[in-house]
C-alpha cells in the first residue's frame, strides 16, 4: 500500500519516536519520572519521544502548530493546521514494564481530525488512517467488528484511578456493562483501545474525560474502519471534550443505552436512600 505524503511524514515521526521508547522501555529502571498530578506520571522517556514528535513533523511542515500532552501548545503560522500528539500514550504500562503503549499523532485541519497514526512500538503495530482513504494495521485494511449482540460482546474501558474521576459512577456502569457482555478489557492506553475497536479486536470503548491527544489519532481510526463514535448519551463526539462512546453503530448504541441504564439505576439508588 502507498501511503499518502502526510502519512509517511506521520510515520516517520511515530517510528522515529518509537525506537527512541522502546530503548528507554529496556531500561526504564533507570527513567527519571515525576509527578504531574496524582497517579499522573511522566518521565523522561515521555519527553524524549516528544522532542523527536515535535522535530520531525516541525521539519516537514514548519508552518503548522502543536498541541502536545507535555510541551502543551506551539503556536504555528498556518491557522488551519496543527499536530495533535501524545508521545506515550499508556506511560503507566511502560512505567511497569507492559508493553501495551504507543504514540499518537492526529493531524487537525480547521477543526477536524482529517489524519492518524498510532505506533505500538513493543508489537510493531502502526495503525493510520486518513479521512477518506480507509484505516490500516500495517498495511492490511482495517475493519470493525460487524457482531451485532450484546452477549457476544468484548468491551475495552477506561477506569477512573486515584484523583481522577467520579468512581462510584463509574461502578455502575462496569457492573451494568460486565453484566450483559462477554467481558470487559481496561488495557491502559486509550489511542490503542481505539485502534483496537478499529481493528474489530474490540466490539467497542468508552471513557469519559480523555484529553484530545489521547483521542485525535484513534477517532479518525475508529471512523475510517466504518465505525461510529460519539459522546456521553449520543452526544456529538468532540476531541477536545474527550468523553467517547464507539464501535459498530449497534454497538455504540447499545453501550450508550446500557451507560443510560446505569444512570438511572444510580438515580434510583439514590433516591431510594
Ligand atoms: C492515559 C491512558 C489511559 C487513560 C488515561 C490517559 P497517558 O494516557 O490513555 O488509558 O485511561 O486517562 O491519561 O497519560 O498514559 O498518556
Ligand atoms: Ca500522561
Ligand atoms: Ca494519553
Ligand atoms: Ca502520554
Amino acid at each position: 500500500m502507498a501511503r499518502s505524503a502526510l502519512l509517511h511524514v506521520m510515520t516517520q515521526a511515530a517510528m522515529k519516536a518509537g525506537r527512541s521508547l522502546i530503548r528507554d522501555f529496556g531500561e526504564v529502571q533507570n527513567l527519571q519520572v515525576s509527578m504531574k498530578g496524582p497517579a499522573d506520571f511522566v518521565s523522561n522517556a515521555d519527553r524524549r519521544a516528544e522532542e523527536i514528535v515535535h522535530q520531525e513533523l516541525s521539519r516537514a511542515r514548519p508552518d503548522w502548530g502543536f498541541l502536545m500532552e507535555e510541551r502543551g501548545v506551539v503556536e504555528g503560522s498556518d491557522p488551519q493546521h496543527r499536530w495533535i500528539v501524545d508521545p506515550l500514550d499508556g506511560t503507566t504500562n511502560f512505567l511497569h514494564g507492559i508493553p501495551q503503549f504507543a504514540i499518537s499523532i492526529g493531524l487537525e485541519r480547521d477543526g477536524q481530525i482529517v489524519a492518524g497514526v498510532v505506533f505500538n512500538p513493543a508489537m510493531d503495530e502502526l495503525y493510520t488512517a486518513e479521512k477518506g482513504g480507509g484505516a490500516f494495521v500495517n498495511d492490511r485494511r482495517l475493519r470493525v467488528a460487524a457482531r451485532k449482540s450484546l452477549p457476544e460482546a468484548l468491551f475495552g474501558t477506561g477506569t477512573p484511578f486515584l484523583g481522577h474521576g467520579d468512581h462510584a459512577g463509574y461502578l455502575y456502569e462496569l457492573r451494568q456493562i460486565m453484566g450483559e457482555t462477554s467481558g470487559v478489557r481496561r488495557m491502559g492506553a486509550a489511542s490503542l483501545d481505539m485502534a483496537y475497536v478499529a481493528a474489530g479486536r474490540l466490539d467497542g470503548f468508552w471513557e469519559r474525560k480523555l484529553k484530545p491527544w489521547d483521542v485525535a489519532a484513534g477517532a479518525i481510526l475508529v471512523r475510517e474502519a466504518g465505525g461510529f463514535i460519539s459522546g456521553m448519551n449520543g452526544a456529538k463526539f468532540d476531541h477536545e471534550i474527550g468523553d467517547v462512546v464507539c464501535g459498530n453503530e449497534f454497538m455504540r448504541k447499545a453501550l450508550s443505552d446500557q451507560i443510560a441504564l446505569a444512570e438511572r439505576k444510580r438515580t434510583a439508588a439514590a433516591q431510594n436512600g
